[in-house]
């Protein structure tokens, strides 16, 4: 069986991944320090508790467990908090990743599939966002990812690499087994907080303003159901076997859903009203970000067949009221 290795497979999109690796016959090998992630979402593979930034810890890790490729979802990835806080977000991220890179390099492994994001482009001037879309990050964590795609450039350029970067846009809902899904302490994202409005744990859901330039003024955001994310990674493996032609794609639906549009789904699906307060705009949000994947579609198969707002909605939902009672 081939070993992957999923950096922050305790994580939301990490445990997605290891499952469809597991699905289709990989070992999934976790190394994640638990520092958002949850021990009991690692299950389709061993779990090595340990820091990106450890190189030493990385290469022992390799050593015992020769995977054949790295999947590197371990970041900190909250907009509003890589604001506020810049620091750990250079250090974790871009160092983390530097890190990673050379325990790899150390190792003689070079395949690596990195969770990149929208976030990278910033505020385009038109939609929907392409690969040829320039790259003008608004906000520190998208900035952050960005380096570390320059990273893997120099690394395919000078030492080999065979590195696919995926950009994906806004990741939701939850395996439709049910057998894993989001878990997050404090909660930022959008779909899980109006599901926590619908089960009553939010007095309200917090609305990040309405006066964006768009038709209800709330943000616009291209939603992927992160099952149809994760089977993509695993595609992209196979991938970095064969060509290495593209060095970020897009994962998207070439579909925008606005925040009211969100609310209205999670209240047709779980049946509450779901109170909605109106609370300023948040620093280093673009108003609308659209993705085009179809390049993802040809050279990966990429097909967003669970990416319906009602399936996305749906299987949260399913997974909160299971992981809630
Ligand atoms: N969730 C989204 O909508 C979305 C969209 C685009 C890109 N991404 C990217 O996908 C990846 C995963 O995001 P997520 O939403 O699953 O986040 P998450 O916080 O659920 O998962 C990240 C995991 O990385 C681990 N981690 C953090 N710092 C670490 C470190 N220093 N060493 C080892 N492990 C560490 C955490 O414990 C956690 O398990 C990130 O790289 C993120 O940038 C996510």
């Amino acid at each position: 069986m081939t070993t992957i290795l999923v950096t922050g497979g305790a994580g939301f999109v990490g445990s997605h991944v290891c499952l469809a690796l597991a699905r289709q016959g990989f070992t999934p090998v976790t190394f994640d320090n638990l520092s958002r992630g949850h021990r009991k979402l690692v299950k389709w593979g061993p779990l090595e508790i340990g820091d990106i930034r450890d190189t030493g810890r990385l290469i022992e890790v390799l050593s015992t467990h020769q995977p054949q490729a790295v999947i590197h979802c371990a970041a900190l990835a909250y907009v509003g908090e890589s604001m506020e806080d810049p620091a750990p977000y250079h250090d974790i991220n871009v160092r983390g990743s530097l890190s990673l890179l050379e325990a790899m390099r150390a190792h003689g492994l070079s395949r690596i599939v990195l969770s990149s994001t929208c976030a990278v482009y910033g505020v385009p001037k038109d939609l929907p966002i392409t690969e040829r879309t320039p790259c003008q990050p608004i906000n520190t964590y998208g900035a952050t990812k960005l380096v570390v795609e320059g990273i893997l450039a120099d690394y395919t350029r000078a030492y080999g690499f065979r590195t696919l970067a995926l950009r994906y846009f806004n990741a939701g809902g939850a395996d439709p087994d049910g057998l894993t899904g989001e878990i997050h302490d404090p909660e930022p994202h959008v779909i899980p907080r109006v599901l926590m409005t619908a089960e009553g744990s939010l007095p309200h859901f917090g609305l990040l303003g309405d006066d964006w330039p768009t038709q209800d003024g709330t943000c616009i955001r291209d939603y992927v159901h992160v099952s149809d994310l994760a089977d993509t990674h695993v595609a992209a493996i196979g991938y970095l076997d064969r060509e290495t032609r593209y060095p970020f794609l897009n994962l998207g639906t070439n579909s925008g859903f606005s925040v009211r549009q969100i609310v209205d789904v999670a209240r047709r699906v779980t049946g509450h009203p779901i109170p909605v307060k109106v609370d300023p705009r948040r620093p280093g949000d673009p108003p609308a970000l659209v993705a085009r994947a179809d390049v993802a579609a040809t050279e990966l198969g990429f097909t967003p067949h669970r990416s319906s707002m009602e399936t996305i909605v749906e299987t949260a939902w399913a997974w909160r009221r299971q992981t809630q009672g």
